[in-house]
């Protein structure tokens, strides 16, 4: 596995297995990685004879009051993880090789809708950041395909639809969380838990499970759900931001006949900020 940092060099090297007629993936983090970053990798090498990783902490997705300058940085970890994975190329751009004229003077990408409402309304500026970072790496790489992780379940629906959007010709796949044995989503933020925090922080999926168990069972009082969901969380030490059950095609308020659902949950315990989801069929 080789480590580029340029942009030409890693057009040149995709440009040769293109000549190959070579199918390709790529699989964009913010590095940090675990089990969750390689399982999508292993999801690429599946779909694809060719698998370009990238590592880039995009600046433009922090807020200003966010974690950007204290977010982990491992990168001579993640790259025997990522080569032991069988990923082929790790694209690791600096700052400026990605955003040249600085990011304000940056052409950005905008999903109007879905990046303000849940993540967009706690996070604004968010999901433009996303659209905007992913849209380039999709670019620089050219993929057939791109893999993205169902734990962050709205960033995949505002990629899917910024793709959709911008005719740009990339198969979309989201692939499943992968959580510990105590149900908590793998995540590079989990670090910022004290260890009394970590034995609390299980409590999120256990109480989205636990909604998700009530509505397949056929309960339909969804704000009465949302609300014990929330009342669950600030009990078990959380501060919530929200607890939502909607449509999983669009995160549309649920109608009758929405059959695929989603409850998304973000709730704050100590220094981290955690989100996770789980999907259901009624
Ligand atoms: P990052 O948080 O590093 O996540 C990279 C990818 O790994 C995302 O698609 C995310 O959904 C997936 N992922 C994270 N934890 C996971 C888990 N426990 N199980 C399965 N997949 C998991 O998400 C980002 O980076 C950035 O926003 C990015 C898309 C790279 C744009 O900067």
């Amino acid at each position: 596995m080789d480590t580029l940092t340029s942009i030409a060099a890693v057009r040149e090297r995709v440009a040769s297995w293109r000549r190959e007629k070579l199918r390709i993936a790529l699989v964009p983090t913010m590095g940090n990685l675990h089990r969750g970053h390689i399982s999508l990798i292993a999801a690429a090498r599946q779909h694809a004879a060719r698998c370009v990783a990238s590592v880039f902490v995009n600046p433009t997705q922090f807020g200003p009051n966010e974690d950007f300058a204290r977010y982990p940085r491992t990168p001579a970890a993640d790259q025997p993880m990522l080569q032991d994975a069988g990923c082929n190329l790790l694209f690791m751009p600096e700052v400026a090789e990605m955003y040249p004229r600085g990011a304000a003077e940056t052409t950005r990408v905008e999903v109007p809708g879905l990046s303000g409402i849940l993540e967009g309304e706690f996070r604004p500026g968010h999901f433009a950041g996303v659209a905007t970072v992913v849209t380039k790496l999709l670019n620089i790489v050219a993929p057939d395909l791109a893999v993205f992780g169902q734990k962050d379940f709205q960033q995949l629906l505002v990629i899917r639809r910024t793709v959709a959007d911008l005719c740009m010709p990339i198969e979309i796949l989201g692939a499943p969380t992968v959580r510990d044995a105590d149900g908590l989503a793998l995540s590079s933020r989990n670090q910022y838990l004290t260890p009394e925090e970590r034995l609390v922080a299980p409590r999120l999926h256990a109480v989205l499970a636990a909604a998700a168990e009530r509505v397949v069972g056929g309960d339909q009082a969804f704000a009465d759900l949302e609300r014990s969901g929330l009342e669950s969380l600030a009990t078990s030490g959380f501060v919530p931001d929200y607890f939502s059950i909607r449509a999983a095609s669009d995160l549309s308020a649920p109608s009758e006949s929405s059959r695929h659902l989603v409850i998304l949950a973000a709730a704050r315990l100590g220094k981290a900020r955690l989100i996770d989801n789980v999907q259901l069929t009624r």
